[in-house]
Formats: C-alpha cells, structure tokens, sequence
C-alpha cells in the first residue's frame, strides 16, 4: 500500500526535458482498484492519521461554496498535501446537492487533482465520489476499532440514515472483521430504509436485520450507533437514550445536540477541522466557550496519548480530511497505472517551451 510510484512524466525530444503527463481515472476503474480491499485500505488511512498526528501533512481549512439560490447545495475545495511515503498534493471538489437523490442521482459528486511533489503539475484527475465515500468508511471502521479496544466490542449496530455513506461504511466494518448479531436502521424515508436492508441481504451475513420506527428505538438498540444522515442542525436531543454507554461514530456531524457530547467522550480526526461550520463540537465549544468537552484526536488514541473511558459513551466526530482523499488517490492512480491501463491524455500540457 505504501509502495508508490514515482514522477509522471514521458521522455520529450532527445535532450529536452521530460514532458509532465495528465491522466483521467473514471469511476469504474477506481472501484476496481478499491473494491474487496477494505483492510489494506484501513491501514492507508491509519498511516495518513499517523503522518498528519506527526505534523507530516498540510491541511488548511476546507472551503464552503454556498449559493443564495440553492441554500441546500453546496460545494467543498479541499487542498491538501502529504508527506512520507505517500508524498503527494492535491485538491479536492466535491458537491453535495441533497435534491439530487430524489431525481435518481446520488448526493455527493466530486473530482481529485493530484499535483506532483517536485513540479507541482497536476497529474491526475480522478472520479472522487466513490474515493470519498471509501476514505470516509475507512477512516470510521478504523475509529470504531481503536475506540472499542479498551471497551466490549460493539455486537449491535445501529445505522441512522442509510444513504451511500452508511452502505460504504457496513462494508467497510464487515470487510475488517466485525460480526455483529443484530443491524438496525432507521432512516425519515421507507425507499432509503428499504434498498439498505436490500444491500444488507445482498451482502449475505447472519445478522438479524431490524427497521426501526423511532430514532429512539435504533439508539437504545445498539451498542454501535452510524450517524450518516443530512441533518443541518441536532435533532437528537435526550440524553437518557445514550444511558448504555454506545461507540457512536457520527460522520454527519451536526445530528447530536451539543449537551449529548458534553455528557459523553469525543473525539475527533482534526480538532481545528472540526469545531467549524456549526458542527456538533462547533456548537459544544460555543455553548461552554471551551474545548475541555474533547478527550482528543484519532492520533491521541493511536499514539497512546488519550483512551476512550468505558462509563460514558464515546462519540467520535470525523471532519473528513483532504489527505485522505490525496493518500486513496494517489493509490488508485499507482494500481491503475501497474496494471498498464492509464489512460494519459494525449499533448496535455502543451506550452511547455518558455519562447515558444
Ligand atoms: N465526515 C466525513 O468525512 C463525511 C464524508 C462523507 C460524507 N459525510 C456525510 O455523510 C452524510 C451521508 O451522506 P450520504 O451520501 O450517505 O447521503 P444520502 O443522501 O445518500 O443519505 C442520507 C440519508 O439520511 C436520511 N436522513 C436525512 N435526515 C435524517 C434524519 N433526521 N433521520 C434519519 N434519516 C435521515 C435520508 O433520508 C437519506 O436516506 C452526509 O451528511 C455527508 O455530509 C461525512
């Protein structure tokens, strides 16, 4: 996974320098190059929190573009750079226009540059939905195990909202080990709760399988409890529901009311990313005016800085960072072209003589 390869570029005319090339990847030829491969991708992102834990990354704030006219929609810059093996920069754009799914189309689309180390040309431009929605799964698979070491493995999970995000992350907990008993779903809309449970049973896996009417329900049901809702602002708000200490790993970020997180333990992948655009955290930091409420970060727990206590549940809040996105494309762009199939487009760059 960290064998990467090195600078794209082809030989120009004899003497002159080498030509940096561009390459498309579509998304079919990223899933092939992901699909089935859950734990090696896993400890892809283990690695990445660990060089961003060490300071070997770049990761400003991510950029929101809103529209007056479109209030739900919006789209996200994410810039990003990598050190260490994986040795990269690189943006991505990805859209989230809720409206979509209700005409056929999902959610979220979205394109990565990678731009190389030592030129900074981009080399690449990847189809990213299936990049994003696979870092993000990884990256809570991998917090679901960390934060569950120290505490009784999680044997019920609960997933609350069941779009693309909640089928990526089951996949992701079933490809690295976890067998539960019993998944919940709860989901405002039958036909999302309905083609979840139809994956589920696709997906084979003993589990008894339960559509729960009320969020409250699905909560007290599970011991591992998968926030992948669009919720703008907490809907969840009773405290009581969370008396039997559940692993929560909410991904959608804003379905907690702030007084639930500040009766539990948190943690988070970036603590400047997260206590931002009126995220859960954001609203416990506003509403206690401190960040005492945080026990620490996924690279805390990692590096054995901070453990997650067993008598509180523990809630794990990922921002989602550009260099998980950069060190998954990066090693898509390394598969596709070991199997010899990169599809570089033609003259690319073409200005590339400084007097012409
Ligand atoms: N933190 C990260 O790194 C990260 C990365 C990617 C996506 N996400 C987030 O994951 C979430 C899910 O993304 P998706 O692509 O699966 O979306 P999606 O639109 O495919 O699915 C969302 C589902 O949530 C349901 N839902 C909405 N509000 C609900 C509520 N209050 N109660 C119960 N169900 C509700 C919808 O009916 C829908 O089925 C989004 O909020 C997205 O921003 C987070």
């Amino acid at each position: 996974m960290t064998d990467t390869l090195s600078t794209p570029t082809r030989s120009g005319a004899p003497g002159a320098p080498a030509v940096p090339t561009f390459a498309v990847i579509s998304g079919e030829e990223v899933q092939q190059a992901l699909k089935g491969h859950e734990k090696q991708l896993v400890e892809l992102v283990e690695t990445v929190y660990r060089l961003h834990d060490a300071g070997d990354s770049v990761n400003p704030p991510s950029y929101f573009l809103r529209f007056q006219d479109r209030p739900t929609s919006r789209i996200i810059a994410l810039p990003a750079s990598l050190g260490g093996p994986v040795h990269v920069d690189g943006l991505k754009w990805i859209s989230s226009f809720p409206e979509n799914v209700s005409a056929g189309l999902p959610r979220a689309s979205a394109v990565l540059i990678l731009n190389d180390h030592d030129t900074g040309y981009p080399f690449a431009c990847l189809e990213s939905s299936i990049i994003s929605a696979t870092r993000t799964a990884a990256s809570a698979a991998l917090a679901a195990d960390w934060l569950s070491r120290n505490r009784t493995r999680p044997t019920r999970v609960g997933f609350f909202g069941t779009g693309l995000i909640a089928r990526y992350i089951h996949t992701f907990l079933a490809g690295t080990g976890w067998d539960f008993d019993e998944v919940g779903v709860h989901d405002l809309s039958a036909d999302s709760a309905a083609g979840f449970c139809g994956y589920l049973r696709e997906s084979g896996g003993a589990a008894r399988v339960t559509v729960h009417d009320t969020a409250e329900d699905l909560i007290r049901a599970s011991d591992l409890v998968v926030f992948a809702t669009i919720a703008g602002r907490p809907h969840v708000t009773d405290q009581a529901l969370f008396a039997h200490n559940p692993l929560v790993l909410h991904v959608s970020l804003r379905d907690l009311a702030p007084e639930i997180l500040l009766g539990s333990a948190n943690f988070v992948d970036d603590v400047e990313h997260c206590l931002k655009a009126d995220t859960s955290p954001h609203l416990a930091e506003q509403l206690t005016g401190s960040r005492d409420f945080l026990n620490g970060t996924l690279g805390d727990v990692m590096a054995g800085r901070a453990a997650p206590p067993t008598d509180r549940p523990v809630i794990f809040s990922p921002f989602g960072l550009g260099v998980l996105d950069l060190a998954v494309g990066k090693h898509v762009y390394d598969e596709v072209s070991r199997s010899g199939e990169l599809r570089v487009i033609d003259d690319f760059f073409h200005e590339l003589r400084r007097y012409g």
